[in-house]
């Protein structure tokens, strides 16, 4: 016989994918071809009643439980790391968005214009790659019409919003209805490429594209800077999907 602390118990859950780790003590997720393993245990409780519990066992792969795989791989010899870093799975889709979702970024508008046709998408997934030669990338889902665009014309400039130009990447994104014209929230003029340029952005750059990779569901487009402007305004952010402006006074 056993006495088991309540909290230390797992009860039986109807979601058994969620059993926190025995070993690390992380709500990870078990990987689909690996149902929760549990142990049955007869344990007194309490004024010294008796029940039947189970208690998770550790994750089984290294896969699913990441400090096991530290562990893991750390005592393993060189030779074999290798190949058990292959074996590492992804993590699963809803914990990486659920978590990317924390980080802050930057709001831009990527816009194109040329024999494809003028198009605009908004994007945070955006950054400078070196500044020597000037460049910089931004990643588009494949279905969007500006990565199209982009592809065939071969240019697209890189707008970044300012705070009170919401409206604008709500219209980027798709989100505001009947709405026929994405342009017609904003005013825009060109620099170098015949890419829009948005006035009152905190910053654009006009690019001319260099490669082109496919990643997933997205096309990673890495242009040469040919043009820029620097504008005022502070810059929009977006962080667990809402709007906030940093406080560049403090
Ligand atoms: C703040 C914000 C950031 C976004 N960042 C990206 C991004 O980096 N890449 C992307 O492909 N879509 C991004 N999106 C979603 C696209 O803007 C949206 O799906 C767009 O409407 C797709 O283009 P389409 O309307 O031409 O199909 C973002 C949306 C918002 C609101």
């Amino acid at each position: 016989m056993i006495t088991i602390p309540a909290a230390s118990v797992a009860m039986p859950r109807s979601n058994a994918k969620h059993d926190a780790c025995q070993r690390c003590g992380s709500d990870h997720l078990e990987s689909s071809e690996s149902p929760a393993r549990q142990r049955p245990v007869r344990a007194s409780v309490g004024d010294g009643g008796r029940a039947d519990f189970t208690i998770p066992l550790p994750c089984r792969s290294i896969a699913v439980c990441p400090r096991r795989a530290r562990t893991a791989l750390e005592s393993m010899p060189h030779s074999r790391r290798a190949s058990a870093i292959e074996d590492l799975q992804p993590v699963a889709r809803d914990l990486f968005v659920s978590a990317m979702s924390r980080a802050a970024n930057g709001v831009n508008v990527v816009c194109t214009d040329g024999l494809a046709g003028r198009e605009g998408v908004t994007v945070s997934s955006a950054c400078s790659v070196t500044a020597e030669p000037p460049s910089l990338l931004a990643c588009i889902h494949h279905l969007s019409g500006a990565a199209t665009a982009i592809e065939h014309n071969g240019v697209f400039c890189l707008n970044v919003l300012a705070v009170g130009q919401q409206r604008v990447s709500e219209a980027f994104a798709g989100r505001i209805v009947a709405l026929p014209d994405r342009f017609a929230v904003a005013r825009w003029r060109t620099l170098a490429t015949g890419s829009p340029v948005l006035e009152d952005a905190v910053a654009a750059f006009d690019c001319r594209v260099d490669h082109m990779l496919t990643e997933g569901t997205h096309r990673i487009f890495i242009a040469r800077v040919v043009a820029a402007w620097e504008g005022q305004g502070v810059p929009l952010v977006y962080s667990r999907r809402s709007y906030a402006g940093l406080d560049l006074e403090a």
